[in-house]
């Protein structure tokens, strides 16, 4: 199965402002376009509780929501909350009754965070950057950014990815590839 990340950052490797919000500079239509492709071509977006909040499902996308609130698995029409503590990805997929060939992982960080190592991790992390932001205060794309001073590409690295050529999406907005180093 493919599990495909996709996360937008600004120079500094945030992915929100200090109040905990994407801001618009952030935002480009161009790599909008090809979030919302890959989300697409996914069965399945894998998102945390407060940007499930944050992004109404006016798609009816199917979402598999990360939250520490339910003991394992909680469903809701299209949306199934899903605390991994206590269930396994594939058990927790099961529940939308679909053949599921690619999750698509649309963090926040923690979620960024989770699949980085593991049985389930990345087999593609998206990176996409847009040029000449800076988010002071704001929230890195993983938790070492944060906590650690490391960018995103030492994160990657340290965890075993690779990167392909950057991609240019718009004027000053790439996205760069990471996939597992082959072994
Ligand atoms: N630029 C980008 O690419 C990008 C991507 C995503 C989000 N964002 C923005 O970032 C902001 C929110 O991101 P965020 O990092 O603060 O929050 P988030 O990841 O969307 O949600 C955090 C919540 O997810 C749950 N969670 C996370 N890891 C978990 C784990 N391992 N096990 C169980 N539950 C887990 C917890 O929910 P409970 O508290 O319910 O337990 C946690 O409080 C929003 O403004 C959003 O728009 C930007």
């Amino acid at each position: 199965m493919q599990i495909e990340a996709y996360a937008v950052v600004g120079d500094d490797d945030r992915i929100a402002n200090a109040a905990g919000e994407m801001p618009e500079a952030l935002k480009n239509d161009a790599e909008w376009a090809f979030f919302q492709a890959g989300l697409d071509a996914a069965q399945v977006t894998v998102l945390g509780r407060a940007s499930q909040e944050a992004t109404p499902n006016h798609r009816r996308r199917r979402r598999l929501v990360m939250t520490r609130s339910v003991r394992d698995l909680r469903s809701e029409g299209d949306t199934v909350f899903w605390n991994p503590e206590n269930i396994d990805l594939s058990v927790a997929l099961r529940v939308f009754q679909v053949d599921i060939d690619r999750v698509a992982v649309a963090g926040g960080r923690d979620v960024f965070d989770h699949f980085l190592s593991g049985p389930d991790r990345y087999t593609h992390f998206h990176l996409s950057r847009v040029a000449g932001v800076a988010l002071p205060g704001g929230r890195g794309v993983f938790r070492g950014v944060d906590e650690e001073g490391l960018s995103a590409a030492d994160i990657l690295r340290r965890a075993g990815y690779v990167p392909a050529s950057p991609r240019r999406l718009d004027d000053g907005v790439e996205v760069v590839t990471w996939r597992p180093q082959p072994s």
